[in-house]
């Protein structure tokens, strides 16, 4: 087990940057998640750290000891392709096994570690076959098989679970929390689903366009987004942004949303000491669906900071749990997630609530987090 450090990593194919200057630092036993649009450059990042290419600026180190120029086989780190090449001509057990043959390990011991995996991912029925005769997502849990019959100091994976169906992507993300738990491994892991983002990181790296746009906590990078990207990125359904003016009214900030002669007000409680400097101008208000919500009050939870206004209902969307109800404000469309009992009904007024402990404000010029 390692901890990892990219200083000032630049890749380019050619003219091409793919990567600009990332810097990202994780300790012994975390579980980096990467995210991003496709394209972004997450892949390549993984292959930098593989070995697989070759950076074109900066430092790789695992521990204290820098790889750039370290063979990918003498890295001692496990990666699962995007595109899980397996060895077309072997069974899946040989492929599990293969990378333990060659450094030796026993028959007996390589026996007990293709069992062990086998039935974390549900393959054992599929051990002697081919992998011409797999499905994807059972191609994809042999890769990972493969990944896990060795103990590296870095596991890499690359969307392991994208091939899966719904059921067994929840199955198998447990797992993979669960094993993560279990070894305490270093993992560097891509994903397009950002409950797989939320639910397994220790920490998320956010990239879009070769710039890393936000590292930091789950927690964090959904409470407190860097800029718009990040924030309208991770979530789902994604935050809203709705276009408003921070005024100022008896000593007292309130963002206000201009709507035909019929503005909505909504006071803030307390604010942070950047938004002085953006009283009397345009901001861009930022409120996820479940800070928008039906009809409540502070007692129904305490700390929180609820503002009511009326809106009416355009259109409804019930999910079963939470009814995601589209409001329209100032020409734009934004999603309130409403109770199912509170029945809201298209082209009816209703009366929704702000929670104003959860908003986040940012600059319509940079797009920034005030
Ligand atoms: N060998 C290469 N030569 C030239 N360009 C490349 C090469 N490999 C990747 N790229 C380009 O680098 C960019 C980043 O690619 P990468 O595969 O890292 O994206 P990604 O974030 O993994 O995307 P996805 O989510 O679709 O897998 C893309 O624009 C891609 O076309
Ligand atoms: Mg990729």
């Amino acid at each position: 087990m390692a901890s990892l450090t990219l200083d000032k990593v630049r890749k380019a194919f050619g003219p091409v940057e793919v990567l600009k200057e990332i810097n990202l630092a994780i300790d012994d036993g975390e579980f980096l998640v990467l995210v991003g649009p496709s394209g972004c450059g997450k892949s390549t990042l993984l292959n930098l750290i593989a070995g697989l290419e070759t950076a074109t600026d900066g430092e790789i180190r695992i521990g204290d000891r820098v790889i750039n120029d370290v063979h990918p086989k003498d890295r001692n780190i496990a990666m699962v392709f995007q595109s899980y090449a397996l060895y077309p001509n072997m069974t899946v057990r040989k492929n599990i096994t293969f990378g333990l043959e060659i450094r030796g390990v026993s028959n007996q011991e390589r026996d007990k570690a293709v069992a062990d995996v086998a039935k974390l991912l549900q393959i054992e029925p599929l051990l002697d076959r081919k992998p011409s005769q797999l499905s994807g997502g059972q191609r994809q849990r042999v890769a990972m098989g493969r990944a896990l019959v060795r103990d590296p100091d870095i596991f890499l994976f690359d969307e392991p679970l994208s091939n899966l169906d719904a059921k067994l992507r929840v199955d198998m993300r447990t797992e993979i929390k669960k094993l993560h738990q279990r070894l305490g491994s270093t993992i560097v892991y891509v994903t397009h689903d950002q409950i797989e983002a939320m639910t397994l990181a220790s920490r998320i790296a956010v990239m879009k366009d070769g710039i890393l746009q936000q590292f930091d906590t789950p927690q964090n990078i959904y409470e407190r987004p860097n800029n718009m990207f990040v924030a309208g990125f991770i979530g789902s359904p994604s935050m809203n942004f709705i276009d408003a003016t921070l005024s100022e009214e008896n000593g007292k900030l309130a963002i206000t949303i201009p709507r035909n002669g019929n503005p909505i007000v909504l006071p803030l409680f307390e604010a942070p000491e950047s938004y002085r400097g953006y009283i009397g101008k345009d901001v861009v208000f930022g409120i996820r669906p479940e800070a928008l919500t039906h009809k409540r009050t502070g007692s129904d939870e305490p700390g929180s900071q609820y503002v009511n206004f009326d809106s009416k209902v355009e259109v409804i969307e019930p999910t079963g749990a939470d009814t995601m109800t589209v409001i329209e404000i100032a020409g734009k469309e934004i999603v309130a997630r409403v109770r199912p009992d509170r029945q809201p009904k298209p082209g009816e007024s209703m009366t929704f609530s702000a929670d104003m402990s959860q908003i986040s404000l940012f600059d319509p010029d940079t797009e920034l987090r005030i």
